[in-house]
């Protein structure tokens, strides 16, 4: 049967095109998907799959299954193309009626030098826009490995994070009548662990607040700083779909007064952390969930990074 409210988003919409790997999602992705959104109505986006990332560039940290949840949970990104290829397929974006593809300005070639893009480049349909700066896959790969994270602590960015933090902020809305649910944590290294328990937590519920433990509460509890800064953190949390509201350097330990103070009427964690919460006396219900990316964690990621570097050291020493 005809739908006309379908014709009318195919023909009136303008419906674009982007693709990446997202691998270690950051917020230089997410302004990358803010960007693409803001070039017309609805965006697509296509999440190159690890067979693809490998054949051009290298072995992705992450798999399609992890970096395709962390995608579609960005508030930006109105449909998915998962497992899409990393040069770009001319009939695929037509297929899925875009009629503007668009990517950040950096030149994406193959090994050959041929642009990824070239046929949208020729159809004239192709855009791109401002990378983000200071901010990249391979330099938290970096920060990770050479722990060269916090050599000062001001971060050159910091003003330009403050900037981005205005652009990516969420509409507020009212939690009057609604089931507000809390998740805390660092949510350091934002991976699909966190928009897995992030979601879970928001379908709980009806209003979800995230508080967010700043880089010196965390080296408090922890002995370490985490690896990103918190105005990083922050950014990738700012993207995230299900999130209401987010409370800065919030606590590690909560109290009644916070629960009550913020109308929050469930508590939602990882199944292993319901013990912290266990002397709160007030009306509160704790839900320990597992999620089912509940493996990840900095460590198995650090080491997957060592797996992958010794695998393409080893595909050098092959080449010479
Ligand atoms: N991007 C951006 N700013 C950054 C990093 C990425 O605007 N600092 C954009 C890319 O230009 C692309 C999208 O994010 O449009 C997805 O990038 P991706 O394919 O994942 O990788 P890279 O461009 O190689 O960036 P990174 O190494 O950080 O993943």
């Amino acid at each position: 049967m005809f739908n006309f409210f379908l014709y009318l988003n195919f023909t009136l919409l303008m419906r674009v095109y982007t693709d990446g790997c997202f691998d270690l999602f950051h917020y230089g992705h997410a302004n990358a998907l803010r960007q693409a959104k803001n070039c017309g109505d609805h965006l697509v986006v296509g999440v190159n799959s690890s067979e693809s990332a490998k054949k051009y560039k290298n072995n992705p940290v992450m798999s399609d299954e992890e970096r395709i949840h962390v995608v579609k949970s960005c508030k930006w990104a109105d449909e998915i193309v998962p497992h899409a290829p990393y040069f770009l397929d001319f009939a695929m974006v037509k297929n899925l009626d875009c009629q503007l593809v668009v990517h950040g300005d950096d030149e994406i070639v193959d090994a050959d030098g041929n642009h990824c893009y070239a046929d949208a480049k020729s159809a004239n349909i192709y855009n791109d826009f401002e990378r983000t700066k200071g901010i990249s896959t391979s330099e938290i790969v970096g920060r990770m490995l050479y722990k060269q994270n916090f050599k000062s602590k001001k971060s050159n960015f910091d003003e330009y994070h403050d900037q981005l933090i205005e652009k990516f902020m969420i509409t507020p809305t009212s939690k009057k009548d609604k089931v507000v649910v809390y998740v805390d944590g660092s949510f350091d290294l934002y991976h699909a662990g966190h928009t897995s328990i992030l979601q879970a937590a928001k379908e709980t519920g009806d209003y979800l607040i995230v508080g967010l433990h700043n880089d010196n509460e965390i080296k408090k509890i922890k002995g370490e700083y985490p690896i990103m800064r918190t105005k990083e953190r922050k950014l990738c949390l700012l993207s995230n779909k299900h999130i209401d509201e987010i409370i800065d350097d919030a606590p590690y330990v909560l109290d009644d007064d916070f629960i009550v103070d913020n109308q929050i009427n469930l508590i939602f964690c990882g199944e292993e952390s319901v013990h912290l919460y266990k002397h709160l006396t007030c009306d509160v219900k704790v839900i320990g969930f597992k999620n089912q990316f509940y493996y990840l964690n900095a460590k198995l990621i650090c080491e997957r990074i060592i797996s992958n570097y010794m695998e393409y050291s080893k595909k050098v020493k092959k080449l010479n």
